[in-house]
């Protein structure tokens, strides 16, 4: 069976996106999940770069090292390539739909639509904010991901 593939989306992929990423490269590890993930940004302007130093040090807290991660933007390809395209708020799923070409394959949904009573949300961008939102973030994408691994396993 071809390993099941998740591309994780917000707008700079710098804050949100690489915590999504990386906190489901290590709930899919623990669980023995293979699983290919990825993120990217709606925007252009941080491609290229490494994620927020917050985030790095957020990832750092929780064990994870994020500090090799390189932001980049949605590309036309990825539409076809993942199996899914998790966005972390509504605006970046609105612009998803808006760029996806007309022979998209993969399936697009909000990230916190997998967790319950959650439906509909989006991940704050915790950009302008302060170290609390991103441990907030940090929370969310955690959450996330392990619903997504449990949803993966059939559980
Ligand atoms: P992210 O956070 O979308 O979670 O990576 C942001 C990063 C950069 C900007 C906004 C949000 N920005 O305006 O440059």
């Amino acid at each position: 069976m071809k390993t099941p593939s998740i591309l994780f989306v917000c707008l700079g992929n710098i804050c949100r996106s690489p915590l999504a990423e990386a906190a489901m490269r290590d709930a899919a590890a623990r669980a023995g999940l293979e699983i290919m993930v990825d993120s990217a940004g709606t925007g252009e302007w941080h491609v290229g770069h490494p994620p927020d130093e917050r985030a790095v040090a957020v990832a750092a807290r929780h064990g994870i090292d994020i500090s090799s991660y390189k932001a980049r933007q949605v590309r036309g390809e990825d539409f076809r390539s993942f199996d899914h395209i998790l966005a972390l708020d509504p605006q970046n799923l609105r612009d998803l739909r808006k760029i996806a070409p007309s022979d998209t394959s993969a399936r697009l949904a909000l990230l916190l639509d997998h967790v319950p009573g959650r439906m509909g949300e989006g991940v704050s961008d915790p950009y302008y904010q302060d170290d609390i939102a991103f441990e907030l973030v940090w929370r969310d994408v955690s959450v996330a991901a392990e619903a997504l691994v449990a949803v993966m396993r059939g559980d």
